[in-house]
């Protein structure tokens, strides 16, 4: 054993005055934490084909170092079992940094043990303000409700709509969402005429849409999380003649997440969300991530907010272990990374040092038809937007 040791060491030192080579050549492991089964699976779907187009396109290798990611299925947000596999990741496969993310009950429940270990986590989707400042190891390519609500509660003012009601999902995230539009929307000089909250795991819709058109509001916001939640919602405010009524429907992307489309028909056709992410964005990089998505995959029909999100966070696990060089130091590779401005397939962004979230453009689209395909339009462009719900210093 211990001969053994030595010829590693000795190897190593050889390594080193022979310069970087492939003497030094390790692999640094990933864990992603994410739904890749149940209603949600499409999610970790998302995240480990991105990743595979980012690498596919990068390389698996940064500074001499592999890259490899580990994956573990969390298929509904449940706190416990998020640190519970986090746990299993840091001790048993030795992970140097923590991914993925999709709920923020599961983000925020491993913050004591990414202290502890001074690893990275990188949330690849998790859109509560409040979680970056939980741990300054976390990092964020996603975008937050805050950030995406204030652009879009403006711009419905500017529409002329006076009375709102909000109906979200009563967690983080939805409440985030309900307190940035009621905030935003009442500042202009509009207002919330009443704020719906539904349990998560709402499937029956209905009785809330009375109460929508009860509350003789103009316009419904809505954020539930993106899948089988916000298809439901978006089901039965057709079913229930909200549409008919002439109720405008508005919100964070997650309502008309791409691979919904499909699904809700020529029913979305005209609902305004605001977000930062659509793959029908119009440039050279996101076509290229397009293309690429398709020559791996077949199809890039399931491309969405969350591709982007993991595909950037992807980005910055490359740089934080190309600082590092490949050694467990979150805290070296947070600092290297937390003034970093890149080019993404959603447009140009920044990590803002104090909340280690992304500024970026947030775009307000309509869902429209191309080509036979509904798409997010995007038709308006709201630069360099910062996470206007971060309270940290
Ligand atoms: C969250 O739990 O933070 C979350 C989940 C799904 C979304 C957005 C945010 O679509």
């Amino acid at each position: 054993m211990k001969s053994v040791l030595r010829g590693a060491l000795l190897g190593a030192v050889v390594g080193l005055a022979l310069g970087a080579g492939p003497a030094l050549a390790d692999t640094v492991k990933v864990g992603v934490i994410a739904p890749f089964s149940g209603p949600f699976a499409t999610v970790g779907k998302t995240f480990k084909e991105a990743i595979e187009v980012y690498q596919a396109q990068n390389g698996k290798t940064v500074g001499g170092h592999t890259v490899q990611f580990v994956y573990k299925d969390l298929d509904q947000a449940n706190p416990a079992q998020s640190k519970a596999l986090a746990q299993e990741l840091v001790v048993k496969e030795k992970v140097g940094y923590l991914a993925g993310f999709f709920f923020t009950p599961d983000a925020l429940a491993v913050a004591p043990l990414i202290d502890e270990a001074n690893i990275p986590a990188v949330i690849f989707n998790a859109a509560t303000s409040a979680i970056t400042e939980k741990s300054p190891l976390y990092v964020r390519t996603s975008f937050t409700l805050w950030q995406a609500t204030v652009p879009l509660a403006e711009h419905v003012y500017k529409t002329g709509v006076r009375k709102v009601v909000t109906a979200v999902s009563d967690y983080g995230p939805g409440i985030d969402g309900e307190t940035a539009f009621k905030t935003t929307f009442e500042k202009a000089g509009g207002q919330v005429v009443d704020s719906i909250r539904m349990p998560l795991k709402s499937a029956d819709f209905a009785p809330f849409m009375q109460r929508i058109k009860d509350s003789g509001a103009e316009a419904v916001y809505a954020f539930l999380p993106a899948g089988p939640t916000t298809l439901g919602f978006a089901k039965a405010f057709n079913d229930n003649g909200l549409r008919e009524k002439g109720i405008k429907f508005v919100g964070p992307g997650d309502i008309t997440q791409e691979p919904d489309l499909l699904a809700l028909g020529d029913a979305a056709l005209g609902i305004t969300t605001t977000f930062h992410y659509s793959a029908a964005h119009d440039s050279a990089m996101n076509k290229a991530f397009i293309a690429k998505h398709k020559e791996l995959f077949g199809s890039s029909d399931t491309v969405t907010f969350t591709s982007a999100g993991a595909y950037d966070g992807t980005h910055l696990i490359y740089k934080m272990v190309e600082a590092t060089d490949g050694k467990r130091d979150g805290a070296k590779a947070v600092e290297a990374v937390k003034n970093l401005a890149w080019e993404s397939p959603r447009g140009p962004l920044k990590l803002d040092p104090a909340s280690r979230h992304v500024t970026q453009n947030m775009y307000l689209r309509v869902v429209e038809k191309v080509d036979g395909q509904l798409v997010n339009k995007e038709i308006e462009t709201f630069p360099n937007q910062p996470d206007y719900g971060f309270k940290g210093k």
